[in-house]
């Protein structure tokens, strides 16, 4: 009898063949989202889940789940499971580091020089029918090339973006929890800077911090009032991080110039004051959806969870469990 596991939302035929060779799997390819009461009576008979971010593992959940052995995450970001909740139940909890790095620094790029140059503003005007003349300021957009370029948590996608803008031959200053080696420094030709003080020199603002309690609104109407006017925004790390109310303003106003966006606060839902501004690119949440990246995701999400099978998962966020677990 092999073990259970539930895949809480559509992956890809590979996948649940690979989950299939170890698991009696449950899939969702319909891939209408659980509710939590779904997601518990799905769990009822499981031992392992494959979850996507959206879907909540907290202390209550969890005490409805008495049979959860791990919680596996498609997704680099963990803010949606508890990780003292799941070790103080002997539940493994991983995700999926490394896999979606590049994909997703090459779109954080992507915002950054489609907001700085207009092309979706440009693009719905010519698809309008509005273009009748090449005209010299048409669409008048900011330089990358030799602009500053500011990065806020140079983790593995932030360390990315910065190698990406030796391309543009930008200056790149970079804030963090704590300073990077000098190497890795030299390698991202990166400066290390308060948050302030790049706040208040970076035309371009990138952000790359993981969502958390101490994190929610760390770019709010002060942060964003410090930045340059004429500054553009990239969000492509978690909604939350900016208070999206003081971003919209900021971007009504004009201080900012644009911004970039992936991710947004009560994400699908976001704030209907992004929806009329010409000035934002707005993107659903896509920053590791490349192909060949997704099914990565998929396939070490499917790794960690064979791995817990027998031992120790290689993406384990919570090693403490496994004490719990001797322990039990
Ligand atoms: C996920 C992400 O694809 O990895 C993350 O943390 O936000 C994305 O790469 C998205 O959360 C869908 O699961």
């Amino acid at each position: 009898m092999k073990p259970k596991i539930l895949v809480t939302r559509e992956v890809f035929d590979e996948t649940l063949a690979r989950l299939s060779e170890h698991f009696e799997v449950e899939s969702n390819q319909g891939d209408t989202p659980f509710t939590a009461d779904e997601l518990v009576a799905r769990l009822a008979d499981k031992q392992y889940v494959l979850s996507s971010s959206s879907d909540r593992f907290d202390a209550a959940l969890l005490d409805r789940c008495p049979n959860l052995k791990a919680v596996c995450n498609i997704a680099v970001g963990y803010n949606n499971i508890d990780l003292p909740a799941c070790t103080a139940r002997g539940v493994m909890a991983t995700n999926t580091p490394g896999v979606l790095t590049e994909t997703t620094a090459d779109f954080a790029w992507a915002l950054l020089l489609a907001a700085a140059r207009r092309l979706p503003d440009a693009d719905t005007w010519l698809r309008a029918g509005n273009w009748k003349r090449v005209r010299l300021k048409d669409f008048l957009g900011i330089d990358v090339h030799h602009a500053t370029l500011g990065i806020v948590g140079m983790g593995r996608i932030g360390q990315a973006v910065a190698r990406r803008a030796r391309g543009f031959d930008m200056r790149v200053l970079y804030t963090n929890r704590n300073r990077l080696p000098s190497d890795i420094e030299r390698e991202c030709n990166a400066t290390y800077v308060s948050r302030t003080e790049l706040l208040q020199n970076a035309d371009f603002v990138s952000l790359h911090l993981p969502y958390s309690p101490e994190n929610h609104h760390v770019i709010g109407a002060q942060q964003l009032a410090q930045m340059k006017r004429g500054a553009v925004l990239i969000n492509v790390a978690r909604g939350g991080v900016v208070d999206d109310a003081a971003l919209v303003a900021a971007l009504q106003s004009g201080h900012l110039a644009a911004a970039g966006l992936d991710v947004f606060e009560n994400e699908p839902r976001l704030n209907p004051g992004f929806l009329g501004l010409r000035n934002v690119v707005l993107a659903p949440h896509i920053g590791s959806s490349s192909s060949a990246t997704r099914l990565n995701m998929t396939l070490l999400a499917t790794r960690n969870a064979v791995a817990a099978l027998t031992g120790t998962p290689p993406n384990l966020l919570n090693p403490d469990v496994l004490k719990q677990q001797k322990g039990a």
